[in-house]
C-alpha cells in the first residue's frame, strides 16, 4: 500500500518524507488555507516547493466546477511539475473532465466521492485515483472501510486501473483496516502515520533491553 500524507505544511512533509515511507501528498483548499496560502501565485509556488520536496504523487485540487473551467485550471496545475496530479471533484463536469485529463495524458485524482456507484464513474472516466471519504462517512454514522472494501471488489470485477486512494483518514486503526480492504493508496495525517509505530510492549520491551545492556556493561 502506498503511504500519501494529507496535508499542506512543509514541516509535517519534510518529516513523513525523511522516514522514508513517502509516496504522495494530498491537499485541498481547506489544506491550503490552514497553511496560510492564499493568492494564486502563493498557491502555485507552494505546490511547486512540495512538488520538488516529494517528486512524484501530489495531488493540487481545482476550484472551477465546470468543465471548460476545470479543464483550463487542471492544465495549468499539470504545467507546474510532473509530480502533480490534477484533483477533480465528483460532480457532472468534473467527470467529463476526468475524461478530457485521461485522453490528454494529465494524472487525476477524484475527490469527494462518498459511494460505490461515484467511484464506478470515476473509473470509467479514466481518473488515476479515487478518493473514498472514509472519515467523514464514519462521522455520519456509516462504515468508511466498507466502501473501500466494496470499491476494491467492484474495480477488481472489471480489471479497472483506477487506484483506491483512502482518504480522510482519522486515526493508525483507519490505515490497518483500510490495508485489510485492498486500498491501493491510505492518505493520512502525519499523527496517524506516527501512531501507527506505538505500542506499549515495544517500550517496555526496548527499555528492558536497554537496561539489561547497561548492567552487562558495569
Ligand atoms: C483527501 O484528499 C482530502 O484532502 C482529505 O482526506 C479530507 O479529509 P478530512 O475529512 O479530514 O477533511
Amino acid at each position: 500500500m502506498k503511504f500519501f500524507i494529507d496535508t499542506a505544511n512543509i514541516d509535517q512533509i519534510r518529516e513523513a518524507h525523511d522516514l522514508g515511507i513517502l509516496d504522495g501528498v494530498t491537499t485541498n483548499p481547506s489544506l491550503m488555507a490552514k497553511e496560510g496560502i492564499r493568492g494564486e501565485e502563493k498557491i502555485m509556488s507552494h505546490y511547486v516547493s512540495i512538488c520538488e520536496l516529494v517528486g512524484k504523487n501530489v495531488s493540487a485540487e481545482v476550484i472551477a466546477t465546470e468543465f471548460n473551467e476545470i479543464v483550463t485550471e487542471g492544465k495549468k496545475l499539470a504545467e507546474l511539475h510532473p509530480a502533480i496530479v490534477v484533483k477533480v471533484p465528483m460532480v457532472k463536469d468534473g467527470v467529463k473532465a476526468l475524461k478530457w485529463f485521461s485522453d490528454n495524458g494529465i494524472k487525476t485524482n477524484c475527490t469527494l466521492v462518498f459511494s460505490a456507484g461515484q467511484a464506478l464513474l470515476a473509473a470509467k472516466a479514466g481518473a488515476n485515483f479515487v478518493s473514498p471519504f472514509i472519515g467523514r462517512i464514519d462521522d455520519a454514522n456509516w462504515d468508511g472501510v466498507l466502501l473501500i472494501e466494496q470499491i476494491v471488489h467492484i474495480y477488481g470485477n472489471y480489471g479497472y486501473r483506477t487506484e483506491v486512494l483512502a482518504a480522510s483518514i482519522r486515526n493508525p486503526l483507519h490505515i490497518v483496516k483500510c490495508a485489510e480492504a485492498g486500498a491501493d493508496v491510505c492518505t493520512c495525517p502525519l499523527e496517524s502515520i506516527l501512531g501507527l509505530l506505538k505500542h506499549p510492549l515495544t517500550d517496555i520491551g526496548l527499555e528492558k533491553f536497554l537496561s539489561d545492556h547497561r548492567k552487562g556493561q558495569q
